[in-house]
């Protein structure tokens, strides 16, 4: 039985921890289903220069991630399709990571609100106690955002800021280096294997000698 992945991309800055994760996901050989919210088509628009449309979803997906996508085992679902398979526990799914995850969609998230089909998805694989990550992105925050994070939290999700460390690639990492870090730490919490980044060794400086 097929059971994928589902990857909700949500309309924060960030897209390219989206790319990485789903990147990291399609290597490993796993299966995904991929969600991008209406907002989401802003930031990718915006941070890419390119469009990513539901009737093109393939090439527009293909361009993004700048790879073929022949042999690779992803399904598109539309945004506002309330009747898709992730909208219900009983579509086999292994669980599912928001990345990136606008403060709206945390709210969302948090108090139920399914206002789409992300949100809808989130909260079925909260219900039926699946892995869930959140990679929330947004500074400042604001008392509630901390709040949704909790209630996150406590209904089971990995609240996983992009908050990418420098101890992996040092103080000249590139901006692929930070991305990966973070995108290699929803992996590690989704428990898929990836080598996206160096792990500590318990040696300080230990690569830089
Ligand atoms: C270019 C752009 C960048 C944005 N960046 C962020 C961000 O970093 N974090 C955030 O929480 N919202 C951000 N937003 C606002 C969200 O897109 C907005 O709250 C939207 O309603 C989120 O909808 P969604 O959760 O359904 O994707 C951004 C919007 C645009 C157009």
């Amino acid at each position: 039985m097929r059971r994928p992945w589902v990857v909700g991309v949500s309309g924060a800055s960030g897209t390219p921890y989206a790319a990485a994760v789903l990147r990291g996901l399609l290597d490993a050989g796993e299966p995904v289903d991929l969600v991008v919210s209406r907002a989401a088509r802003l930031t990718i628009l915006d941070e890419t220069g390119a469009p990513f449309r539901d009737a093109h979803w393939k090439d527009d997906l293909a361009g993004w991630l700048g790879r073929d996508l022949a042999g690779a085992d992803v399904v598109h679902w539309a945004p506002g399709d309330l009747a898709a398979g992730p909208s219900s526990g009983s579509y086999p799914v292994r669980g599912m990571a928001v990345v990136p995850a606008s403060t709206a969609a945390c709210a969302g998230i948090a108090i139920g609100l399914s206002k789409d089909l992300l949100q809808r998805a989130a909260e079925v694989n909260l219900k039926e106690r699946r892995p869930v990550v959140v990679v929330p992105r947004e500074t400042p925050v604001t008392r509630s955002h901390l709040e949704h994070l909790i209630g996150l939290h406590d209904a089971g999700a990995v609240v996983l800021p992009a908050s990418p460390g420098f101890y992996g690639a040092g103080a000249a990492a590139t901006a692929q280096q930070l991305i990966d870090f973070v995108a290699g730490k929803v992996l590690d919490a989704l428990g898929v294997e990836h080598r996206l980044f160096r792990r500590w060794s318990g040696e300080l400086n230990a690569d830089r000698r």
